[in-house]
């Protein structure tokens, strides 16, 4: 297994202060699009806030056999392999200087690969915050062979909603870019030739503390960082190459682009735990109780809506993802085979009848998704995608999906109940489970959401 952690070595490593206020906010309230605020006025604790709810370590889990711990994070990833890093530019943040840093989740710190003023201008006008997410595809591939690079897709969906909804928690708006030349993107970061960008996420917002001088505009100064070596050895996976190169942009310049920040009226709470509290506890479900405990209609309905909300990047104009749920135990609802409809509000009834062992079986035999209280099945339409933004598409399908699926897991959490996200399923016997004919899209992450069984090895 490779190393869990990237480090650069050798560069300044500047602390981000410990226990950061935690966003009072109700989580389903900011799933829904409404802003939270913040008490904090400096730079450092910002950004420790920003990061220590939405990528930092949150509990350990100990290995029975070995008595061994391994820690556990704020976003979900397959396998707990952790593909992604978090790379960020800041400017003009008060009390912080200028530069491009990593994060380092193993203790809360950010790794400063260059100081003073880097430019990161996509749309006209630099953000103050700029994220570049990244994946090391060797960290899934060890595991997952070729499967790996749909799981570094979803898993940065996963973490882009991760960073988005923290800093709608705290006052600011994220915007995400999945158009950008990949190698410009790599060389002006410095990147390790292991680490591929993905996803650049653009924040701004007035409870972003900001330096009241002038930009100084600082020369800039690269420490760049020996980056630790995850393994002694590395298999190659040429399919994982491939795709990944017949998916890049190579277009000279960032797209321009006018991020839109939607704005939503306030809903009904149907639970008003804090955004905090909610990222914090969530974990995923080892299984479900299978028993006779039905979700009710309300806490259904919530956490469809959570999951459909409109997603702010330059590839989320069109939706790309239908949801298809096995309905096993939900008040109200005949158990069977349902489709929501684009815009949320309906569901169509296709199946009639106990759907608990197919969902299982379909998950690759996976009891959760037969003893969870309802299953999913995310249908990616890549012929949509493709054609609205060539090969690249294949990449915002999935990270739709894994956007779907985190907004699925805070839901879950702050409704009582639990969720996992299910990356290992038997493709076709979806297809052919749910009557698809290709061109109504092929199934890309499934997902289950019910009440947990308890899982004594955790540690928060
Ligand atoms: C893309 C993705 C695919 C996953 N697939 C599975 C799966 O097939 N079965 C499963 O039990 N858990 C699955 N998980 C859950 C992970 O194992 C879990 O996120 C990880 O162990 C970390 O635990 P945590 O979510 O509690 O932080 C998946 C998670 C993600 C993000």
């Amino acid at each position: 297994m490779p190393d869990p952690f990237r480090h650069y070595e050798g560069v300044p490593v500047l602390d981000l202060p410990a226990d950061p206020p935690s966003p009072e906010t109700p989580a389903l309230d900011v799933l829904q699009g409404f802003s939270g605020t913040t008490s904090v006025k400096d730079g450092p604790t910002f950004l420790s806030q920003l990061l220590f709810y939405s990528a930092s370590i949150s509990a350990s889990k100990l290995v029975p056999s070995t008595g061994d711990r391994y820690a556990l994070r704020v976003n979900p990833s397959s396998g707990n392999l952790h593909p992604t890093e978090f790379h960020f530019f800041t400017r003009g943040l008060k009390e912080w200087p200028d530069g491009l840093y990593h994060y380092r989740p193993s203790s809360h710190m950010a790794e400063q690969r260059a100081s003073g003023d880097i430019e990161m201008n996509l749309a006209g006008s630099s953000a103050p915050i700029t994220f570049v997410l990244t994946s090391i595809a060797w960290r899934e591939a060890w595991k997952y062979r070729i499967r790996a690079y749909r799981y570094c897709l979803h898993d940065i969906g996963h973490a882009w909603q991760a960073l988005a909804l923290a800093a709608r928690s705290i006052g600011c708006d994220a915007f995400a870019v999945g158009q950008f030349p990949d190698d410009g993107v790599a060389q002006l970061c410095r990147l390790h030739e292991d680490e591929w960008p993905m996803l650049i996420i653009e924040l701004r917002g007035g409870s972003i503390p900001l330096s009241e001088r002038e930009p100084n505009h600082r020369e800039i100064v690269w420490y760049g960082g020996d980056p630790n070596q995850l393994s002694k050895e590395e298999i190659v996976y040429k399919q994982i190459d491939e795709i990944h190169e017949a998916t890049k942009f190579r277009g000279d310049n960032l797209a321009s682009h006018s991020p839109a920040f939607e704005s939503t009226p306030k809903l009904p709470p149907s639970s008003t735990r804090p955004f905090g509290e909610v990222v914090r506890m969530r974990r995923s479900a080892l299984d479900f109780l299978g028993g006779s405990q039905s979700m009710s209609l309300t806490q259904f309905w919530a956490l469809l809506g959570a999951a459909n909300r409109p997603l702010t990047a330059d590839f989320a104009t069109a939706r790309f993802i239908q949801l298809y749920l096995y309905v096993h135990r939900v008040s109200g609802l005949q158990p069977g085979v349902y489709r929501l409809s684009r815009a949320g509000a309906g569901l169509e009834h296709l199946k009639s009848g106990d759907q608990r062992v197919a969902a299982a079986g379909l998950s690759l035999g996976q009891d959760l998704a037969g003893n969870a209280c309802v299953a999913f099945s995310m249908i990616g339409n890549l012929d949509g995608a493709t054609r609205a933004h060539g090969d690249r598409g294949y990449r915002y399908v999935h990270f739709e999906a894994g956007a779907i699926g985190h907004r699925l897991y805070l839901a879950a959490e702050a409704l009582g109940l639990g969720a996992t996200g299910i990356g290992a399923f038997y493709d076709e016997e979806v297809h052919r489970y749910l009557n698809l004919a290709p061109e109504q899209g092929r199934v890309v992450y499934q997902f289950a959401v019910g009440y947990p069984v308890p899982d004594y090895r955790v540690n928060a």
